[in-house]
């Protein structure tokens, strides 16, 4: 691929940051964005340091705004050629007790990005989406074209409705999207998620660590390194007008106990470790999920770790960094 310019948003987020590394890596120049709601400096300090690299901080989901700060930025550092749209509420359970969260930042920033995209004749975006978009189909592999797409988030809801004004702007201006259906995402500068949550509990209550629900919820993980691999790939290798493909191990997921094990024998082995009742961790959660990732696998990617491997070195990386001294 030759040298392009790139817009990522949610920059300084978890997977945006390490997809900001991996595309300053392969050469192009990248604006990263981010309204560092959640996003941490730190995970952008290395980027910041590079002569291709262009951070602002601010908010996407106010088209009118955005319309405006890319035009801006394209009058000072040139056209764009692609936007990595990763900013998103990352808080599931946030959006279910407040729909007006998900509407904000996981659909208005998509629909404000396509905006700036038409004003600024962007042509092509690549989406981090969600299994969750699929809903709760127990262990039924799910596939791209199963359905029904019934969420039981808005987190989920969002992202569905975000891939539906993706799909309509590729009909009267996009030349192509990538729409990616992550799993549950693991690794070094995690903002939130199951290994985040015990980590931070640990801290608290150094003897003991409550776990949300029985335990058994089963889910595929998949580690970061490997995300960013298949997401590359995707766009290298997806040459359909709009193309939607899972993104996820190929094994059957790991269940919360092997997790909160991990984590244990990470940062406190003394601890004792309290199961909850229920199925669900919260209300929106998915108990047990599996998908097909067959459609990938038949594109000619696979992944390097299954769920396992890729919980245990995210475990570890994410203890080595609570524990270097904040900058
Ligand atoms: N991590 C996962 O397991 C996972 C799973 C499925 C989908 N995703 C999706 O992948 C993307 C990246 O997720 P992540 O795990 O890196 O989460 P993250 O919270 O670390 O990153 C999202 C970033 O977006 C920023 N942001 C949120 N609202 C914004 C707004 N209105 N304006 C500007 N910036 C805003 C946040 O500050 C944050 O830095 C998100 O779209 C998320 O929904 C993640």
């Amino acid at each position: 691929m030759s040298t392009q310019f790139h817009l990522v948003t949610g920059a300084a987020g978890f997977i945006g940051s390490h997809l900001v590394d991996r595309l300053l890596a392969q050469g192009h120049r990248v604006l990263g964005i981010d309204n560092m709601v959640r996003g941490v400096r730190r995970n952008v300090e290395t980027a910041l340091r590079h002569p291709g690299f262009t951070f602002i901080e601010a908010r996407v989901d106010d088209a009118a705004a955005f319309i405006g700060l890319i035009s801006d930025a394209t009058g000072r550092l040139g056209p764009i050629n692609m936007v990595w749209h990763m900013a998103a509420n990352s808080d599931i359970a946030a959006g279910t007790d407040d729909a007006n969260i998900d509407l904000r930042d996981t659909f208005l920033t998509s629909f404000a990005v396509l905006q700036a995209m038409r004003a600024a004749s962007i042509p092509r975006i690549a989406f981090a989406s969600s299994s969750a978009i699929y809903g709760d189909h127990g262990l039924r592999a799910i596939a791209e074209d199963d359905g029904p797409l019934l969420p039981i988030s808005n987190y989920g809801a969002m992202k569905l409705a975000s891939e539906a004004a993706i799909s309509a702007a590729a009909e009267s201006y996009l030349e192509r999207a990538w729409i990616f259906r992550f799993p549950n995402v693991v690794g070094g500068r995690g903002t939130h998620g199951v290994i985040y949550d015990f980590l931070n509990k640990l801290e608290i209550t150094p003897d003991r660590l409550e776990v949300l629900g029985n335990g058994l919820q089963r889910k595929p993980y998949l580690h970061v390194a490997d995300l960013i691999d298949a997401m590359t790939f995707i766009v290298a290798n997806g040459n359909a007008k709009v193309n939607y493909v899972n993104i996820g191990p190929e094994d059957q997921g790991v269940e919360v106990r092997f997790i909160a094990e991990t984590v244990v024998a990470e940062a406190a082995p003394a601890a004792t470790i309290q199961y909850g009742e229920g199925s669900r961790g919260w209300v929106g959660d998915v108990p047990r999920f599996y998908y097909s990732t067959e459609k990938l696998r038949r594109m000619g990617w696979r992944p390097s770790q299954d769920s396992a491997v890729a919980v245990t070195r995210a475990v570890g990386e994410l203890f080595v960094e609570r524990r270097q001294p904040a900058r």
